[in-house]
């Protein structure tokens, strides 16, 4: 049962236009989520239906050790390549379209100047430059934590643009406005400047607690009110889809576009995680355990995430690693794979004495957040033999990023969560072979749902009907779905597990000190010490 506070069940209309019983009835909605490797697009229908799908590659420029940037213009050809290709094989759902909602990349900085022109390429979430900056960030505002909820970390806006002052003085001046990665493409889809509490709530500008951006937090920037887009929650309608888009892809007139969410809360969405408890893991590019609060509930201590949730009166703590997915994407490729699909069948049959004997891995190929918040932690393969192929290899892999979500499990639990069911979404929940090793590792149920792997866009979507159709009826919009498959711990597994996962953990204390050496910089154990 979902108790809302009264003010925000009100019923929705789309656009200036409003829709009549069987219109609504007809609708469909598309949702546009903006990954770091991916575009998607899907239009879906009140059932939940995926009717179409479309996507677009992306890629992560990484021009120095550290950085990580992509060109916000390239995002935007993406989207006109999708929406074009749905609207060319499906002009028949395009007409009954009645809102879209956005998700995306959390944190990255779009600087825009004052006739909206891109300023630079766009620094990601996933950067690790500004570790000096979040320092500086608490020096000028020592309740930094407290307004915002959480550490001051490199994937975080804020310190970005603390970067982008320092190094790039030109650029911050003539900076009149930051924008998050989707709320880039509302403003070329609707002309407005506006975000959403979720992703807000990942700049460290926002006062995560009041809903409202912060003027102190801006300030430790350089920055005030003025620099930012107008803030709405995610099941609010945002604007309208500028006419000539609408023309251009066969839609109707008067299309809501929603408020929307950062990738994580939209995933939370899709998925039906929008009542206190609720909660999810995701492996996609990055690594997510997300539960849902009816409170703001900060605990930065452990690098925990407090942020809102894209509906009305929820918030939600999450741990993030910020390679998952990523890391079989990796080892696929240089071990000539010819896809994800062939490593996974590969270390499917490796029997279980073999993975006993697998090197360990450590998956910080970009640093870490929670628990560690060290952007310089790298990846490390400890233990290899002359005996080990590619299978012993992708099977640390899959191993090590179970074990990296076990470090965030604790994480939140020591921030009070209560956690023994999770939901898996995100490209990795495709495979069952991660899905079960996982619950052994965490030692909680993991399920999976029809369509989990695209999550992101079904949230986003649902966040559009919910513009168009009222929070009133959030509970029929946002069902927690059906399981496809149920995933245990096994008792065995999770012993030897165990076992593994001790050595795992004295590996990273081992070398936590050591890897800033490779960027060049001292020894971070002895550098903290002064
Ligand atoms: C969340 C985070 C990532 C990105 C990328 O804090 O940094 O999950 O949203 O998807």
């Amino acid at each position: 049962m979902i108790n809302w506070p009264a003010a925000v069940v009100k019923e929705g209309k789309g656009g200036n236009v409003s829709f009549n019983e069987m219109e609504i009835a007809m609708a469909l909605y598309i949702g546009l989520d903006l990954g770091t490797s991916e575009l998607k697009a899907a239009i879906i229908d009140r059932e939940r239906r995926f009717l179409a799908t479309a996507g677009f590659p992306l890629e992560v420029d990484r021009p120095r050790p550290l950085w990580a940037e992509q060109d916000p213009d390239l995002w935007w050809r993406a989207v006109l390549d999708v929406m074009d290709r749905l609207a060319a094989k499906h002009p028949e759902y395009m007409k009954n379209v009645h809102g879209i909602g956005l998700s995306g990349q959390m944190h990255g900085a779009v600087l825009l100047g004052g006739r909206d022109e891109i300023l630079r390429p766009a620094i990601l979430w996933c950067d690790g430059r500004s570790e000096r900056e979040c320092a500086e960030l608490v020096r000028r505002e020592p309740r930094l934590s407290e307004i915002s909820g959480n550490l001051a970390m490199p994937g975080f806006t804020a310190p970005k643009l603390l970067w982008v002052a320092g190094n790039e003085p030109e650029a911050f001046a003539r900076t009149r406005c930051v924008l998050l990665p989707k709320d880039w493409l509302r403003l070329k889809l609707t002309g407005e400047k506006k975000s959403d509490m979720s992703d807000a709530a990942g700049t460290l500008w926002l006062d995560v607690g009041k809903r409202a951006w912060s003027g102190d937090l801006l300030a430790a920037c350089g920055l005030t009110e003025g620099h930012m887009p107008g803030l709405v929650e995610g099941s609010d309608r945002s604007g309208i889809l500028a006419p000539g888009l609408a023309r251009r892809w066969r839609l109707g007139e008067g299309v809501a576009v929603a408020g929307g969410a950062g990738d994580n809360a939209a995933s939370a969405v899709g998925i039906g995680a929008i009542n206190p408890g609720d909660g999810f893991v995701s492996l996609g590019t990055s690594g997510v355990l997300f539960v849902c609060n009816d409170r703001f509930r900060p605990n930065p201590e452990r690098a925990v995430h407090a942020f809102c949730h894209a509906l009305p009166g929820r918030w939600h703590q999450m741990s993030v690693m910020l390679s998952a997915a990523s890391c079989l994407r990796w080892i696929a490729a240089l071990t000539r794979r010819s896809s994800e699909k062939e490593m996974l069948a590969e270390v499917a049959a490796l029997p279980a004495a073999d993975r006993m004997r697998a090197p360990l891995f450590l998956p910080y190929l970009s640093g870490e957040r929670s628990p560690h918040n060290n952007p310089h932690a790298k990846g490390v393969f400890f233990g290899m033999e002359a005996g080990h192929g590619a299978a012993d290899l992708g099977y640390a892999v899959l191993e090590g990023v179970a074990f990296g979500m076990r470090d965030g499990l604790a994480a939140l639990q020591s921030a009070g969560a209560g956690v023994d069911r999770l939901s898996l979404v995100g490209g990795g929940a495709r495979s069952a072979e991660w899905a079960g090793l996982l619950a052994s590792a965490l030692g909680v149920e993991i399920t999976t749902h029809a369509g989990s792997e695209a999550s992101g866009a079904l949230g986003a979507a649902c966040l559009a009907r919910l513009a168009v159709e009222g929070m009133a009826h959030a509970g029929e919009i946002c069902p927690r779905p059906p399981a496809a498959a149920v995933y245990r711990p096994e008792r065995t597994l999770r012993d030897r597990l165990d076992r593994r996962y001790a050595l795992f953990e004295k590996l990273y204390r081992d070398l936590e000190g050591d890897f800033s050496w490779l960027d060049g910089g001292r020894n971070r154990l002895a550098a903290r010490k002064g």
